[in-house]
């Protein structure tokens, strides 16, 4: 049962069959070139494209725009402090607006980051500064129906390897990414915050939380590690936090906002230095640029992600989506993460290779079956790397009913049917930086 009515409704529609092939054809097989009034249920992402409250709403109208010292400022500072448990806050565009003003303070040349699973944005803002982003998952989240209860745990067995190789002089920053999004979205348990805290207290490393999704992972460690079954919900998300030295958060996921970001801190130090830079590249630090109404919605969104009916119906509504997709045959990573059902798409597609990218070909045909969006994160997105060919499934926060997740499992089961009559895709034109590459290339079916 949901814990909230609509309000305010955005008509959608479903095109007719022929016009979303033809849309497909123009977007040159990359639903990120397909408008969005072409698209029927939009599964692309859940960052910024979730539903606020009226209370947000109501938040904006109390937005304060000057330029320095806004009152909404300091609306937003208390309720990180409060939600969160960090005084020191530097408010950015948005998440990757963070990982700048941070990495950018506190990386060097040559030095080496290790994570859990380095989010896209957070390797590039590593690698921008000349670093090293290095890995260190547990293994279990790369295959389909095979991932544990905290399959998103950082690697402290990994975390040692590293530091042989690279020697600890070279790790200032250990990152942990709640929930991993690049690991299927799957949860980090308390325990492995601990450890982590403690492998990079020795090796004399800051110790950064990427706090994106820091609700949703609280509400695991609730429900599966037994020592939190009762402690309040709102507790777990600040306990797993309070071992860190600094966060960076996207508030566009768990500050239920449409954008926005910030830096937390503890050190006055390092807490000038981040201003000094975000001045520099977001705005004065008591704007980051935002507008004082955005800081307002995710000063009010914080503090509803960690009311426990809001994380219980939101992990619970993408499990529901799962297991109407795993009913159907549609193979998934099990249990379900966070804030998206994962598809292995090399399952689904055995006989297109890799370098034909078997997810982009699901993620063309969810569309034109059912007007469906959603994203490749295989060997189309990432060229290099050795990843399973998973299709994210990303639920926005408070946006869909039952009834289109229904029509998500039944397009995905359709297109499952007729999976031997597909090919493969290839490139046709592609950006200069690969890395780049899914946002904008052009695909056509191989002949
Ligand atoms: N860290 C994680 C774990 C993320 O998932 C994201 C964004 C960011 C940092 C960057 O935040 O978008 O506000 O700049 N993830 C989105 C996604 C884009 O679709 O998963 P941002």
């Amino acid at each position: 049962m949901r814990s909230y009515k609509a309000k305010a409704v955005e008509p959608i529609h479903l095109p007719p069959r022929d016009d979303r092939g033809a849309a497909l054809d123009a977007a040159g097989h990359n639903v990120f070139n397909l408008a969005s009034e072409d698209v029927f249920v939009d599964l692309l992402t859940d960052s910024g494209t979730g539903t606020m409250s009226d209370a947000q709403w109501a938040g904006l109208m109390r937005g304060d725009e000057s330029y320095a010292g806004s009152r909404s400022f300091q609306r937003f500072r208390e309720a990180v402090a409060e939600v969160m448990g960090f005084d020191r806050v530097v408010p950015t565009h948005q998440g990757r607006g963070a990982e700048n003003v941070l990495f950018g303070t506190l990386l060097e040349e040559g030095d080496a980051v290790l994570n859990n699973t380095h989010f896209d944005t957070t390797r590039a803002h590593v690698a921008n500064q000349g670093a090293d982003a290095v890995d260190c998952p547990v293994e279990a989240p790369w295959s389909a129906g095979e991932s544990g209860q905290f399959a998103g745990n950082f690697s402290i067995e990994a975390g040692w390897e590293t530091v042989e190789e690279y020697g600890r002089d070279a790790i200032p920053v250990v990152v942990l990414t709640i929930t991993n999004n690049s690991a299927a979205g799957q949860p980090v348990s308390m325990a492995n915050v601990r450890e982590t805290a403690a492998f990079a207290e020795e090796i004399d490393a800051l110790f950064v939380i990427d706090a994106c999704r820091f609700a949703e992972n609280a509400h695991f460690i609730k429900t599966r590690e037994a020592e939190y079954a009762d402690a309040p919900l709102a507790d777990i998300a600040r306990e797993q936090l309070s071992h860190a030295d600094a966060i960076t958060m996207s508030g566009k996921k768990d500050a239920l906002s449409n954008i926005g970001g910030f830096v937390g801190v503890r050190d006055a130090d390092l807490f000038e230095r981040c201003k000094q830079r975000a001045i520099l590249y977001e705005g004065f630090p008591t704007y980051g640029g935002l507008a004082g109404r955005d800081l307002e919605a995710m000063a009010v969104g914080l503090r509803e992600a960690v009311e426990p009916p809001y994380v219980q119906e939101r992990v619970e509504q993408v499990a529901t989506l799962g297991g109407l997709l795993a009913e159907r045959g549609v193979p998934i990573v099990t249990p379900t993460g966070g804030h998206a059902v994962y598809v292995d798409a090399a399952e689904m597609f055995p006989q297109i290779p890799a370098d034909q990218f078997p997810g982009q070909r699901f993620v063309c045909e969810l569309y034109r079956e059912g007007g469906v969006r959603a994203v490749e994160l295989g060997s189309f997105a990432f060229p290099d790397a050795d990843r399973p060919e998973f299709v994210r499934l990303a639920l926005p926060r408070r946006t869909y009913w039952r009834e289109h997740l229904e029509h998500v499992a039944e397009t995905a089961a359709t297109v499952r049917e007729k999976a031997d009559e597909y090919v493969g895709l290839e490139v046709t034109w592609e950006p200069p930086m690969e890395e780049l590459r899914h946002f904008s290339a052009e695909l056509e079916p191989v002949a």
